[in-house]
This record gives C-alpha cells, structure tokens and sequence, in this order.
C-alpha cells in the first residue's frame, strides 16, 4: 500500500471534513453546504466508503482527503503529505532517505550556505563598501536588507567555491546548484556570480532556490540569474511569495510587479501583498499558483514600457489558465451554464518612467492610489487591439470581435458586459446587437464539462444532447456506488486504465505533447491532473506537465528529484512497466491513449451519474424535492457531457477502424 493511500486508511475523511464544514449523514452518504463556495443548500457530499467528496453545486469539483486538504488549505501535496502523515501518525521517513531525494536537499542546503555567505560579506567584509553604498543609495534599510537576505559576491573567481568547499559541499553539487560554473579551456570551476548585490530567490516555503545577482553599476547584464537547476525553473518562480503569501491571502489581492527591487522596495513600506514574475511575461503557471492565495490580480506595469502591449497580450494568453467558474444563466430556452473567469484581472499604469521601486519610495500614496484605481484588463485589451488592427477593414472587425468577445463574454457583471459591448461596437463601427451575439456565442463555447481543468482548452458541447444509457447497472443500491477506490483494472499490461497511460507518459514523455494537440484538434478537453483519481498520479501528472513546459531536457532521474519521496515508489512502478509497454510510435497507437484518456473519463462520468442517482433516491425518500430537482438537473448536464464524449469515443474509434489496423493495436474495448 502506498503511504497515501495508508494515511487515507488512518483519517476518517467525514471528521476531517467536519472541521470545515458540518456534515449530516444522509444515508449511506454525509451531506453539508460546501467549503469551497458559498450556498444556501447543501449541495457538498462526502461518500465515506469510496474515502471521496464531491460538490455537485458551483464548483462541481471533487476529490479525496489529499484533494480536500490542499484545496482547502491552498497547499501542495508535498505540504499536504507531511501535514497528513503527521497526523495519520504514518512515517514518511523510509523512502525520503535515498539518494536522489537527498540529493536535491542537498541543492538546497547549498543554497542556503552561498546566501548566508553573501549576507555575511555583504555585512562586514571591507571590499563590499561599495555594494553597502549602493543598498544605502537605494534607499533599502538593514531590516529589509536581512528579511531579504541580501548579500554581495566580491568580485573573486573562487569566493565562494572555496568556502563551500570548506563546508564539505562538493564541486558536482555546486555545479548542480549553478553556483559555480566550469571552464572548458582551463578545465577549471569558479564563481557564476561577481561583484553583483546578491538577492536569493526562495521558493514559497522559504527555501532558496537560486539568486539574482545585480550590477552595482551599468555593466551587462544587470541582472544575472541562477540557470535552470533541479529546484529553479524560471517559469514557475514567483520572486517574494515566501513572505508575500499571507498578506496576499488577506488582502484579497496580490500586486505583480516586474523587479526585484519592485518587491523589495514595496515591503519596506509595508505594502506585502507584491510579487514578481522575474521581467518575463506572466506565465499561465505563475498564474494558477497565485490563484490559490486570491483571484484579484494587479499587475503594475511602467506606462513608458516598451513592453506594455506584449505583457497585456501575454496576460491574455496567460489568462486562459485560470480556472473558470460556471453560472447558471437563464435563457428564453431554459437554464444554461456560462462560464465566468471566477478572476479579475486589472492594471495598474505607474506615471512614465518611473517603476514601482520609486512610486512606493518617493510617494506611497500615490501607489496606493494607482492601485485602488487599476483598470481592468479588458480596457487595455480594446487599446491593444485598437493599435493593431485595421478596424477600416472587414477583416479588422471581424478580428478585433474575435479577440474581444470572449473576455467580454467571461466578466461576470452584466452591466460591465454591456458596458464593454457597446464600446466595442463603437469600435468597429458594427451595429450593437451583432456584437452581442458574438459574445454570447463566445460565452456559450466556453462551457467546459464538469471536470475541473487546468489548460486552456475549449470542449465545445454536443448540440442537442440526447441522454443514454449508461451502461452501468441501475436502480438504487444499499451504499453508493464507488467512485475512485477501486478503478477498474483493464486488459492493459494488467493496469489499471489511468496507470497504463501514465506508464505511457512516463516513458515518453513527447506523448504530453502529442496528447495536448491531438485532443485539441478534435475539440476534446486536454488531458489534466483532474484526470488522474490516484492522488500520486495526479500529483506525478502535475510535475511532469511542470517539467515539459520548462525547457529542460527529460532526465527520468531528475524528474525524480523533483517529486517527494514518498511517490518514488509509484513512480518507480509505472517506469518499469512502461519499459513492457509498446512503444507509441505510430499514430495508431497514440490514438489509442487518446482513446483511453477518453474511457477514463467516460467511466468517471458514468460513476458520477450513478452517484448522483443514488442521491436522487436518498432525497426523494426524504421528501426533499426541491434537492431531488436540483439533483436532476445535475445529471441532466453530466448525461450530456457523457454524450459528447461517447460521440467523441466512438470517432477515435473509426478513425483506428478506418486506418484498417486497429486489431493489430492493443486491443480496445
Ligand atoms: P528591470 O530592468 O525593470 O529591473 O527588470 P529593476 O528591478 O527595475 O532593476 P533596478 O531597479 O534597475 O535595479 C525587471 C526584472 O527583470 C529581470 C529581473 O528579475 C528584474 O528585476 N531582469 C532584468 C533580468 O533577469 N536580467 C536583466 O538583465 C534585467
Ligand atoms: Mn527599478
């Protein structure tokens, strides 16, 4: 048994959830008003015998205890692991002690040993005068100095390759940390970082997982940045989350400037809900992980930015990451979901040349005025578009509509809709009503089915959904039916469904890739971690995804330094038996995993119909009709996602019969 599912074994998932939210037992199941959104009728569920909880409102998102406790808590597995074991009384010692997993903790105390180094030089050695001047130039007093940690690299080639060295770090380490760096032609190592202000980068637990090294003058670069290592992927790091998270949660916005120095200035004067995105474009990763703390986000952007235009439209991209909550609009023909950014995105201008670090110093009000006064994106969207496109044109219309209604369509106030529909019918100079039915056609593809995701991707629905049978046996049971205890084990290479394809991934890794195109071409949801049931699927699924958006080359075992070491186990399973595998290499084949990225979430949605059948029967036995209606109206729209996606089952399936070989392929169900 894996550690996780023995510490789902050791919690009682129904107290657990009790903490949060009381709970009635209905049945075989408990029921309550969900966490996660707020209700007047309990539409929250937790099914004791499966270990799982769903909410069949708003969210219409579920999970198991791990899944509970990092969305209620805003945590990462890793953080929920040791939060569960700890209280489930189960030792994650035993497979945190091998090599690899201390190899990367090793990463780490490196780290940790080169920024205290630099703090220390930057406190008291004398060749770092000038770096002491130049924090007083800028104005940053010693307490920020120290809760930044600020150091300074003297201008030596083996400063601090000779004290960790001391310190018993060896040279591979240091290479691995990129802290020092190795020369071909004298086949020697020295220092990546000199005569630069130090400024360790921590991840949100506080660990330093690499540096930002700045110029105390002009020179090139101005800043210089640790490379990508096993713990610093530049993508996914947020500079100041460690000390932001708090205030970011209870201020219920988080500002996202572009510097360091931006982050660092702003704490001084007590502004703490900032963070930085390291000069580059948001990306959809930084996102995702900043909307666990709020769904308010500020960008503040330099006006005279050359790079304005270009961040206002990466945020746009960037944007489709985040997650979308579904609102029930009523239409002349009945009740229909719409999807809403369930996130506001605005931006704040600060006045021409001037960056954050001096706004916040020079005049703190002013700051805090620009960014009460934030426009929202869509403002800025309309002038991107204006500049761009030739709004003269019948094909400029039509494009700028093109870009411009779905983020119309996704802002939850309708007022505000209409607000921007008629400014952009003003803009294109096209009559009113036609722009509104471009954004309602726009809200209307951007349904999703009820999985939560993760991508960006769009599943357009089925027209005219006609329920089926759904093939599983009927009628009402004792308990409920299960859901994710046991899935089913198919014929695959005797794994369960969602193993094989994962073993698959794991294997090759280029899959992801295929996968995310293939399913895009034909309209289907990309494949995301709310696929896996397996908690440690899912969690190996999310840092997998993570490694192949970075740029770093696969490496299996460094993919497993990435992960805790409790899933080396699993991880180390799924290798293995992906060497057994047939390797996809043809189309064929790879249609095949489509197809069974498909039936994973068929089965999914027959069990979730069987579920909510069952509540159905619970609540009419109990005479609570209006909850027995609400129930239907549910398994109306899971019966047509389960439609769509048998339609959608059964083409992949003809396009294997029509190549002819499908027989030759593993064999399909
Ligand atoms: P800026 O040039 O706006 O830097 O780049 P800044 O923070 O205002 O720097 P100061 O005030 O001149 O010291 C914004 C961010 O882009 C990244 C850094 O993260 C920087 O904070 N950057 C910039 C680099 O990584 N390398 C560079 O050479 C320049
Ligand atoms: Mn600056």
């Amino acid at each position: 048994m894996s550690v996780s599912d023995e510490i789902k074994q050791r919690i009682d998932l129904v107290d657990f959830i009790s903490r949060y939210t009381p709970l009635k037992k209905a049945g075989a199941t408990y029921k309550g008003l969900c966490p996660f959104h707020s209700e007047r009728t309990p539409s929250f569920v937790v099914f004791p015998h499966t270990g799982t909880w769903h909410c069949f409102g708003a969210c219409s998102t579920g999970g198991d205890l791990f899944g509970f406790l990092m969305r209620k808590e805003n945590l990462e597995f890793r953080e929920a692991l040791q939060i569960l074991a700890r209280e489930a009384g189960v030792s994650l010692e035993d497979e945190t002690g091998d090599r690899s997993q201390s190899r990367r903790g090793q990463v780490y105390e490196a780290n940790a040993a080169a920024a205290a180094y630099f703090a220390e030089v930057l406190h008291n050695h004398p060749a770092a005068q000038a770096a002491r001047d130049y924090l007083q130039r800028r104005a940053i007093d010693a307490t920020t100095r120290d809760r930044f940690q600020l150091g300074f690299a003297l201008e030596s080639w083996s400063g601090l390759r000779d004290y960790l060295s001391a310190r018993k770090f060896d040279i591979d380490l240091q290479l691995e940390a990129g802290l020092i760096k190795h020369s071909e032609e004298r086949d020697s190592t020295y220092d990546a970082f000199r005569g630069r202000v130090m400024i360790p980068i921590r991840d949100r637990m506080g660990r330093v997982i690499g540096f930002g090294g700045r110029v105390l003058g002009d020179g090139q670069p101005k800043y210089l940045n640790t490379a990508e290592t096993p713990v610093f992927h530049k993508s996914h790091v947020i500079y100041g989350l460690d000390m932001a998270y708090e205030a970011i949660r209870s201020a219920g916005q988080v500002v996202i400037v572009e510097g360091y120095m931006d982050v660092i200035a702003a704490h001084q004067y007590g502004f703490s809900n900032v963070v930085a995105c390291m000069g580059t474009a948001l990306t959809p990763d930084q996102l995702q992980q900043l909307q666990r703390y709020t769904s308010n986000f500020v960008l503040a952007l330099d006006a005279d930015s050359a790079g304005q235009q270009a961040t206002i439209r990466g945020l746009n991209q960037a944007r489709q990451a985040l997650t979308r909550v579904r609102k029930p609009t009523v239409t002349a023909t009945g009740l229909r979901f719409e999807e809403r950014l369930g996130a506001a995105l605005h931006i704040a201008s600060t006045p021409e040349g001037r960056d954050p670090d001096e706004v916040v110093r020079h005049d703190p009000n002013l700051w805090r005025q620009l960014i009460a006064e934030a426009k929202p994106l869509v403002d800025f969207y309309f002038a991107v578009v204006a500049g761009q496109m030739d709004l003269s044109s019948a094909r400029g219309k039509g494009a700028a509509v093109a870009e411009l209604a779905p983020l119309i369509a996704e802002l939850d106030d309708a007022i505000e809709r209409e607000h921007y529909i008629q400014q952009l019918s003003r803009l294109v100079q096209v009559d009113e009503r036609t722009v509104a039915g471009r954004v309602q056609a726009a809200a209307r593809t951007s349904q999703v089915p009820s999985q939560p995701r993760s991508d960006g991707h769009i599943q357009k629905r089925a027209p005219a959904p006609i329920p089926e049978e759904t093939g599983a046996q009927a009628g009402p049971e004792i308990a409920p039916p299960p859901l994710s205890v046991a899935p089913e084990r198919s014929e695959r290479a005797g794994l369960h469904t969602e193993d094989y394809l994962l073993a698959h991934l794991l294997r090759e890794p280029d899959l992801l890739i295929w996968l995310a195109g293939a399913a895009h071409e034909r309209e289907i949801v990309a494949i995301h971690a709310g696929d896996w049931q397996h908690v440690e699927n899912q969690e190996i699924f999310r840092t997998l995804k993570r490694w192949m958006s970075s740029d770093e080359q696969w490496d299996a075992e460094l993919f497993q330094e990435t992960l805790p070491g409790p899933l080396h186990g699993r991880l180390a399973r799924l290798i293995t038996a992906g060497i057994n595998l047939p390797a996809a290499n043809n189309d064929e084949l790879r249609i095949d995993l489509l197809k069974v990225l498909v039936r994973m979430r068929l089965d999914r949605l027959k069990a979730r119909s069987m579920q909510i059948k069952y509540l159905i029967d619970e609540a009419t036995q109990q005479g609570e009709r209006e909850d027995a209606r609400d129930l239907y109206t549910v398994n109306n729209q899971v019966l047509r996602d389960l439609s769509h996606l048998q339609i959608t089952y059964r083409n992949l399936s003809r396009v294997l019969v029509s190549q002819g070989r499908a027989e030759q392929g593993v064999k399909i169900r």
